[in-house]
């Protein structure tokens, strides 16, 4: 009379089994069918420069040949910038919009991939924007994988300097060195990177330099090693996602102060090459790469050690 009891667990157990693999099975197919369960959300700071817009269009092509059927949507950080856009009649959402618009596509699994060139003051917020958004609404998906920005590794630096090396040769064959304008930040955030990626880029290339807009590393600098090497004529591009305000004025500007009027003034002559990285091939490629990648799950605790 023991046995029927002992088997019964089992046979619950079973067919608790069976129910709940049912269940995976029809939620699969029922997303399937009303939209998609996997999507990408794309982060940039954001841009309000129509002409700086092919870069971002370059880059949405890429991520949805990269993730055929996944909804891909846009969210800009710069309040600022959202705020300009809506007021012209283009809204792009923040974040939180971002997901609510994934979520209400079907979408379970979600790639939030980082469009930032390096992991500074705009990464943190975006990690943390990210964070507070999942804990506002829980369960509602199955993960959230975050992709690093553009340099991470030496070796997206390396993938960097030669994608950037081949797409302004032809450009340099007068002998041109080329001149980089990184963002930089005030407090030196990601400053380390950006010394490594120079570090990284004069060795793939010596006649490559680099300086920042905003930060430690400035013009008056990169004019000194550009006298200290006698450069005499020099190919000027943004090292940021876009072409946008930064590299119309402050780099290629006709006002006094953009690096290219004080280059010129200075004696070196200098041609603006007005190309966002994303408008570059293997950028692309680095990009998609680190959103195929990232295995850190942000609804989750991290892998212990
Ligand atoms: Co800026």
């Amino acid at each position: 009379m023991s046995r029927p009891h002992r088997l019964l667990p089992h046979f619950f157990l079973s067919l608790l089994l069976l129910v709940s693999l049912a269940a995976c099975a029809q939620k699969n197919t029922a997303v399937g069918s009303a939209g998609s369960a996997e999507g990408v959300l794309l982060v940039a700071f954001g841009t309000s420069v129509p002409e700086a817009l092919p870069s971002m269009e370059a880059v949405d092509v890429a991520f949805k040949d990269a993730f055929p059927g996944q909804p891909v949507v846009w969210a800009y950080t710069s309040q600022r910038i959202r705020k300009k856009l809506a007021a012209e009649g283009r809204p792009v959402g923040g974040i939180s919009d971002g997901l609510e618009r994934l979520a209400g596509k079907g979408v379970r699994t979600v790639r939030v991939q980082s469009l930032h060139v390096m992991a500074g003051e705009e990464f943190s917020a975006l990690e943390r924007a990210l964070l507070l958004d999942v804990k506002a609404h829980p369960g509602r998906f199955d993960h959230v994988y975050l992709g690093r920005p553009m340099l991470e590794s030496a070796e997206d630096a390396r993938a960097l300097a030669r994608a950037v090396r081949e797409d302004t040769a032809p450009l340099r064959k007068n002998g041109s060195a080329l001149v980089l304008m990184g963002h930089g930040q005030e407090h030196g955030r990601a400053g380390l990177t950006f010394e490594g990626t120079r570090a990284v880029f004069s060795e793939s290339d010596r006649r490559t330099y680099m300086a920042t807009v905003e930060g430690a590393r400035g013009f008056d600098e990169l004019l000194a090693e550009l006298r200290k090497d006698r450069v005499r004529r020099v190919v000027l591009q943004p090292l940021m996602l876009v072409a946008g305000d930064h590299a119309r004025n402050d780099l290629a500007g006709a006002e006094d102060d953009s690096w290219a009027s004080r280059l010129t003034k200075a004696g070196i002559s200098n041609t603006a090459h007005l190309k966002g990285l994303g408008q570059i091939e293997g950028v692309r490629a680095l990009l998609v790469r680190h959103a195929k990648e990232s295995a850190d799950d942000i609804t989750r605790e991290p892998r212990k050690q």
